[in-house]
């Protein structure tokens, strides 16, 4: 059997994994989980889903969604994501693997979901290209993120707290801004909701967010010269 690439390899936080739960609870007692539903709501067809963690999501797809390949590189996430499938209302096939190199056919995808995950991944330009390939033309990407904030002062704070925060945070990135990334890799993005996703009305070093959704370029070209 061939060895596993850098990007195939199983990513271990075997902390982070732990309280990664409690975490998400929290967060979605305090409004993710109508980000979440916000995020969802408009999809349909065949989904993946990249670093799907404990299968949070799940519960939120419609029933225009026919199937979800979740792909998750965490084995004890990818365990908890295993057993959250089997109560979720559409289809969902979890897969090993990372986002730089997702294990799925190429154009065979509607719809790809990244919730809270570009933060983490090591290389987001490698992943958003791995998201292109797999949609078809005209395919959705579905974007849920927190990001780097507009204001000076958080943003500076932001920086200073980044020193420790992927060491705690399983790889998280305060800093990152993924809208560019998004339109450098050939999405144009249709909307994108910013606003400070606060807790208990404070704001905290991950409160400024992004739920939106990008288009993969249509093949204009092949389609002109048919
Ligand atoms: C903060 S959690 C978010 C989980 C889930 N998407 C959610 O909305 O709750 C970040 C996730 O990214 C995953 N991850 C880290 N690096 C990754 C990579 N290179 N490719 C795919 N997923 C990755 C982690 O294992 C973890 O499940």
């Amino acid at each position: 059997m061939a060895a596993a690439t850098d990007r195939e390899k199983p990513i271990r936080h075997a902390l982070f994994a732990r309280v990664y739960p409690r975490i998400n609870a929290f967060a979605e007692a305090h409004g993710a989980l109508e980000h979440r539903r916000e995020l969802l709501g408009g999809t349909t067809g065949r989904i993946v889903e990249i670093g799907a963690g404990t299968g949070a999501n799940f519960p939120h797809y419609p029933p225009k969604v026919e199937r979800v390949i979740a792909v998750e590189p965490e084995p004890r996430l990818r365990e908890l994501a295993k057993r959250a499938s089997a109560g979720s209302p559409v289809p969902v096939e979890i897969r090993a693997g990372r986002a730089e190199a997702l294990p799925v056919p190429d154009a065979s995808a509607d719809g790809v979901v990244a919730s809270l995950v570009l933060c983490t991944i090591a290389d987001v330009s490698a992943a958003l290209g791995e998201a292109a390939r797999v949609l078809r033309p005209g395919g959705l990407l579905y974007f849920y993120e927190h990001i780097r904030s507009t204001r000076p002062g958080l943003a500076r704070r932001q920086r200073i707290i980044n020193v420790v925060w992927p060491l705690l945070g399983g790889g998280c990135n305060l800093t990152r801004n993924p809208e560019p990334a998004i339109t450098a890799a050939g999405f144009r993005i249709e909307r994108a909701r910013h606003f400070d996703f606060l807790i208990n009305g404070r704001t905290t070093p991950s409160s400024p967010c992004v739920i939106g959704v990008a288009r993969k370029a249509e093949i204009a070209a092949q389609e002109n010269t048919a």
